[in-house]
């Protein structure tokens, strides 16, 4: 076997890298060897022709998960085009190639592709509707990706990713903890945070699955993240307790913290159809979150 991960650096292609390299979550069949990691040097998603050079020069490969993206949604206001670049078009050419040659494509999408305004749980056929502009781009992605690649392709959703690499939610919130003594959190924005390392045994458990490798499985989308509903502020006041942090968190509303991206208000999402199809158990969100900030002191990477 040989799969491709794109995002090397970043949180998602960090945690497939660490569960490839240090336990059982690959089969019997594999080895870490059938894992290739790239990052923007080898395989440059804002460039059309990086993507054509990578792919002609490298032996065919039997699965892509794509796990680089354009993620600063805040910014992404203003680099429209970038994003819109490494999230859509460089999603649809990848697309094309896996296509033509073949591959499997696992591509990772957002909760962000909805507005929020729903009342129960989204599911993957429920309209998306995004709000800002890094949603739209993921959605262009998504929607270029079903055209070009209408077979053998899986979408994954999540939500809220953390990790003990580099910068998120988690990881700022420690930090901080140690730089003041408390903090205004919005209290009216609901979604489901995801340890990235729960996300990361989800994908190689559905390329270990033998539905998943059968040759012309219809492309589906499925959503993942851990299992419950929460405000960023009771995120915030669980981060807290668990890190045994004496901190005031204050709950405020989205109106009192403007952002130059607007955020949807609820984007919960069902995951019944990723549990079922692959058997993945989806996990608590505390259970997880205790994992995850055991490994972000243990690797003292939020100081
Ligand atoms: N983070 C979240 O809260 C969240 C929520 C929902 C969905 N998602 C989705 O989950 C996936 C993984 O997210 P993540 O949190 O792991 O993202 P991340 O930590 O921001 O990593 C993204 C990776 O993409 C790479 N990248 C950016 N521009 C690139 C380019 N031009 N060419 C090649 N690589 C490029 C980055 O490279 P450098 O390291 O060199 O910058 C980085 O390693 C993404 O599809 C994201 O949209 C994330």
């Amino acid at each position: 076997m040989r799969i491709l991960v794109t995002g090397k650096n970043g949180q998602l292609g960090r945690s497939i890298h660490k569960l490839v390299n240090t336990d059982s979550k690959i089969d019997n069949n594999q080895s870490s060897d059938d894992f290739i990691f790239v990052g923007r040097e080898e395989l440059d998603l804002s460039s059309e022709s990086s993507i054509s050079h990578y792919f002609d020069n490298n032996d065919k490969l039997d699965i892509i998960i794509n796990c680089a993206a354009y993620t600063q949604v805040d910014k992404a206001e203003q680099e429209v085009e970038l994003a819109n670049q490494i999230n859509h078009l460089a999603v649809k050419q990848l697309a094309s190639i896996a296509n033509k040659q073949q591959v499997k494509l696992i591509h990772i999408s957002t909760d962000y592709v909805f507005d929020g305004e729903g009342d129960k749980p989204y599911i993957e056929t429920d309209i998306p509707n995004p709000i800002n502009i890094y949603g739209k781009t993921k959605l262009s992605g998504e929607k270029a990706l079903q055209v070009v690649m209408p077979m053998n392709a899986i979408i994954i959703r999540t939500s809220w990713l953390y990790s003990e690499y580099g910068n998120n939610f988690v990881s700022t919130m420690l930090r901080l903890g140690k730089e003041r003594n408390e903090l205004n959190v919005v209290s009216d924005q609901i979604g489901s945070p995801t340890y990235a390392t729960d996300l990361a045994g989800t994908i190689l458990e559905i390329i270990k699955n033998k539905e998943f490798r059968e040759e012309d499985q219809a492309t589906q989308i499925y959503h993942y993240s851990n299992e419950g509903e929460i405000s960023w502020y009771e995120f915030a006041k669980e981060i807290f307790k668990i890190a045994k942090i004496d901190f005031k968190v204050n709950p405020i509303t989205t109106q009192q913290y403007p952002t130059p991206a607007k955020r949807p208000r609820n984007t919960s999402m069902n995951k019944d159809k990723i549990a079922e199809i692959f058997s993945i158990d989806t996990l608590d969100w505390k259970e997880s979150l205790n994992k995850g900030i055991y490994c972000l002191i243990a690797s003292n990477k939020y100081n």
